[in-house]
Parts: C-alpha cells; sequence; structure tokens
C-alpha cells in the first residue's frame, strides 16, 4: 500500500510541501490581488492571516497525514476509526479529493496561457508590440478553444506523466530539478527588473500599510489567498504529510514552507511591480496583470524577448509543482481503495479532471454568456467551479482545524509536535478556536445575502462555543488525555 511509502529524505517533504505552496498563487494571484486591493494594506492582512490561521491549520493538516499514514479520504477513516469519532469527519477527505479535482480542472487551463506566452516570448512575437496588439494577443488567445485545450492538454499531461512516475522517481526527481531552478529563475528576474525596472516604487506600494485602502472584500481576497497559496484544505498536504519521515521537526517544517512561499509572493510581487512601475504602466490589471502588462513591459526592455521567456518558464515550472501536489491526494485513494496501479489512479483522475477543465475553456468564449450556467447560476462555469473550491478550501480547513484540535489527544498532539509545550499551548490555542472563528466567519461573511459583521460575527462564536462545549458529542471522552 503506497501509504507506507516515506519520501528517501527527512527534507524532501519540505521540499514537496513548498513547491506544492509555491505557485500561480504566488506569482499570478497575489500580485493582482495586490494591485487591486492597494497594495501594502492588503499585504499585511494577508500576513496575518498566515500567521494566526494559516500556519496553525498547515500543522494540522500535516498532522493529520503524518499520523495516519494514507491518503486524505483513507487517512479520515482510519482516524475517525482509532478516535471513535463521528463518520462524519471523513468528509475532510472527500472535500479534499473534490477540490484538488475542481482546481486542477482550471488551474491547468490557466497554466496552460504562461506555456502559450513562454512561447511568445522566446521566438521574440511579442518584442517591440504596443499595448493594444499586447491585450488584442490575449484576447485572441481567449478566444480560441482549440488553442487553449491544446495547451490545458499539453500541461495536465506533463504533470500527470510526473505523478505517474511514483513518489520517488516522479515527483521527488521533478522536484529536485525544478525547484532550484525556480529559485535561481526568481532571483535573476528579480535582479533583471532592479536594473530596469522602479523597485522603490515598487516596495513603496507594496510596503505602504494604509489600512483606509483596504475594503471588506479585499479582506476577504486576503484571507482567501492565504488558504489558497499554503495549499490547505485540499488534501495536498496530507497526502504529502502521509509520507513524511517521523523525525523532520512538524512545526519547523511548517514555518519554514509558510516562510519561502510568502518571501516568494514578495520577491515576485516586488519584481513584477518593478518592471510595471518603470515601465509607467497600471497596477490594477486584475488576471490580466501577467499576462498583458508582464509582456508588455518586457516587450520595451532589453534582452525582453529572453528574460521574458525565462520568466514564464518560472511560472510554468511553479504550476508544475503544484499541479502534482492536487493529482496525488486522488490517485493515492484510488490506489488504496481500489487496488489499481499508480498509472491507472493517475490517468482516471487526470483524465476526468482534463474533462472538467473544457468548461474552463469554453467559459472564455463559446460559453462566454447565455448558457444554462448563467440562467442557473448567474455566471459562467469557471467562476461557478472557483466559486466551489473556495466555499470547500475553507469548510475543509475549518473541519481539519476542529479534527485536529478536539478529536487528536493531548499525547499524540505531544508527539508530533515534539514535546515542546509552549509551541503546544500555542498552536492548541489557535487552531481550537482562532482559526476556525476566523474561517467561520470568513464562510460566512462571504454567504451572498449577508451584507454585515455581526451575523457572521455570532455564527463563528456560535460554530467554536458549539464545539468547545459539545465535544463529547463528537469525541469519545474516555479518549482524552
Ligand atoms: N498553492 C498553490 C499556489 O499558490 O499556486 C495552489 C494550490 C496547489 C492550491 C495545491 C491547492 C493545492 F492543493
Amino acid at each position: 500500500m503506497s501509504g507506507h511509502n516515506v519520501w528517501t529524505h527527512k527534507g524532501t517533504f519540505l521540499l514537496a510541501a513548498v513547491g506544492s505552496a509555491v505557485g500561480l498563487g504566488n506569482l499570478w494571484r497575489f500580485p493582482y490581488l495586490t494591485g487591486e486591493n492597494g497594495g501594502g494594506a492588503f499585504i499585511l492582512v494577508y500576513a496575518l492571516t498566515i500567521f494566526a490561521v494559516g500556519i496553525p491549520i498547515l500543522i494540522a493538516e500535516i498532522m493529520l497525514g503524518r499520523t495516519s499514514r494514507q491518503s486524505p479520504i483513507m487517512g479520515m477513516r482510519h482516524l475517525t476509526k482509532t478516535h471513535n469519532t463521528s463518520r462524519g469527519w471523513e468528509t475532510i477527505g472527500w472535500l479534499g479529493a473534490a477540490s484538488a479535482f475542481l482546481i486542477l480542472s482550471f488551474y491547468s487551463v490557466v497554466a496552460g496561457w504562461s506555456l502559450h506566452y513562454t512561447w511568445q516570448m522566446l521566438t521574440g512575437s511579442l518584442i517591440g508590440a504596443d499595448a493594444e496588439t499586447i491585450g488584442a494577443g490575449f484576447n485572441s488567445l481567449l478566444a480560441s478553444p482549440g488553442l487553449m485545450t491544446l495547451y490545458h492538454t499539453l500541461f495536465i499531461a506533463l504533470s500527470a506523466l510526473i505523478v505517474g512516475m511514483g513518489i520517488h522517481k516522479g515527483i521527488e526527481g521533478g522536484l529536485r530539478i525544478i525547484m532550484p531552478a525556480l529559485f535561481i529563475i526568481l532571483l535573476v528576474v528579480l535582479g533583471y527588473s532592479a536594473v530596469n525596472g522602479d523597485i522603490g516604487a515598487a516596495a513603496r506600494f507594496l510596503f505602504t500599510f494604509n489600512l483606509a485602502d483596504l475594503s471588506l472584500e479585499g479582506w476577504l481576497q486576503a484571507m482567501g489567498q492565504s488558504f489558497f497559496t499554503l495549499s490547505l484544505g485540499m488534501g495536498a498536504i496530507m497526502a504529502y504529510g502521509a509520507y513524511m519521515s517521523s523525525t523532520a521537526s512538524l512545526t519547523r517544517t511548517a514555518l519554514a514552507v509558510a516562510f519561502v512561499d510568502t518571501a516568494v509572493a514578495l520577491v515576485a510581487g516586488l519584481a513584477i511591480f518593478a518592471l510595471v512601475f518603470g515601465a509607467g504602466l497600471e497596477t490594477g490589471q486584475g488576471p490580466g496583470l501577467m499576462f498583458v502588462t508582464i509582456p508588455l513591459a518586457f516587450a520595451e526592455m532589453p534582452f525582453g524577448a529572453l528574460v521574458g521567456g525565462v520568466f514564464f518558464i518560472l511560472v510554468l515550472g511553479a504550476a508544475l509543482s503544484s499541479s502534482i501536489s492536487l493529482i496525488e491526494p486522488v490517485a493515492a485513494f484510488l490506489v488504496e481503495r481500489f487496488d489499481l496501479t499508480r498509472p491507472q489512479s493517475v490517468a482516471l483522475m487526470v483524465i476526468a479532471s482534463w474533462a472538467l477543465g473544457l468548461l474552463t475553456v469554453v467559459s472564455f468564449n463559446l460559453w462566454a454568456e447565455g448558457t444554462i450556467f448563467h440562467t442557473l447560476f448567474g455566471r459562467s462555469a469557471f467562476e461557478f467551479i472557483e466559486l466551489l473550491t473556495n466555499i470547500f478550501m475553507p469548510l475543509g480547513g475549518l473541519l481539519i482545524a476542529l479534527f485536529a484540535g478536539w478529536a487528536l489527544t493531548q499525547s499524540e498532539v505531544a508527539k508530533e509536535l515534539g514535546g515542546h509545550d509552549t509551541w503546544f499551548a500555542v498552536w492548541r490555542f489557535l487552531v481550537r478556536f482562532i482559526a476556525p472563528a476566523a474561517v467561520a466567519f470568513v464562510f460566512l461573511r462571504t454567504l451572498p445575502q449577508v451584507e454585515g459583521y455581526w451575523i457572521p460575527a455570532i455564527g463563528a462564536l456560535v460554530i467554536v462555543g458549539a464545539f468547545a462545549a459539545g465535544r463529547t458529542f463528537l469525541v469519545n471522552n474516555a479518549q482524552q488525555q
């Protein structure tokens, strides 16, 4: 059974978790969300959330993986039995698998755009082009279902190939090449934009904290982004945690993952905004920031074709190391549960997710508007799938925090955290109360019909209070300490 597999080296989990965390979320989503939400204030809320909510849940998720040593679904099934809790907690595994499946479907489409831009940059076809031409180029990519499907297929097939080769040869082997290359490229791009762009303006934009700039919407997005960027609530971290060496320090590893992930987002932000300001362009471009503004900035700079091409290779590599972590939890489950071979399991997961991805592809063209989706849900299929993951992600995170906080026994947790008393107390407080309350608040606040703060705030308190008071309903108290 693959659950008994362990990474080859003690530090491989760190490599894999950083690979999962660092991705389009850091290079594409973080800069455009920051740009849209006025810079520093957004980053402040984002950083606070990473510390108070993200890291505790990250530790919890690794813990559930490492104690169960199985794929998220089978692992949670096992833990509900050994901890005598309701079988309902298995939902954590199912939600994770569902989110991973849904995210992969659109993640691969967006990653496919980088494939297009790598090609365009390296062949020099954008050099000297003006804003209109580059904007029109992006629109014509979005208008072409054929081209988008081609890139989507190539990207997802490459991810599948890596995972299909197994956790050692495929995932570890792949990451050992991809990750160091990413860091080198990131530094090269940073150096390039420091020389050719306006890094002072970028730093001022990112690090001037003016909370008044931040709308409530921005605040919610900052929290959502901290989940997405740390790959939380999707089974990816739990699946990788199942292979983590028992002797590696869980707290130190989790802190390192969060630190590297945040550092990459900030460095990428600095590099990207330095280019944007240096070229006299706008920051509030939304998703087009990476695919319109950045190519435009490179188009006017020395060696723009080469460095721009390398930049998009960075985006591709980061996306690849994340997409493989979306395949693993589901593939591992299929191997464990149905005794399929790894290549069969990977193929099953990836083909289904690829097919679903076609809905994202057509959301930008053939089904851009006026379809059954718009009538039923008021949005495109892509937006609907994204919305689902935005609901599943915090929900999964919330359940993970509650299960790890309330159902795991004290001795188990102490063992996992290496018997460090202060860590233990801080972590347990955060994961029992603060993280669930914060997530519940955000979750309730995102419901379209809730307008003020009161209902979500009271709702969050009720949820956490109910768990604190009613843990005997969920956990056999005889098990506790
Ligand atoms: N953390 C990745 C990013 O920031 O791009 C995205 C991601 C990967 C989310 C894996 C969830 C996941 F399970």
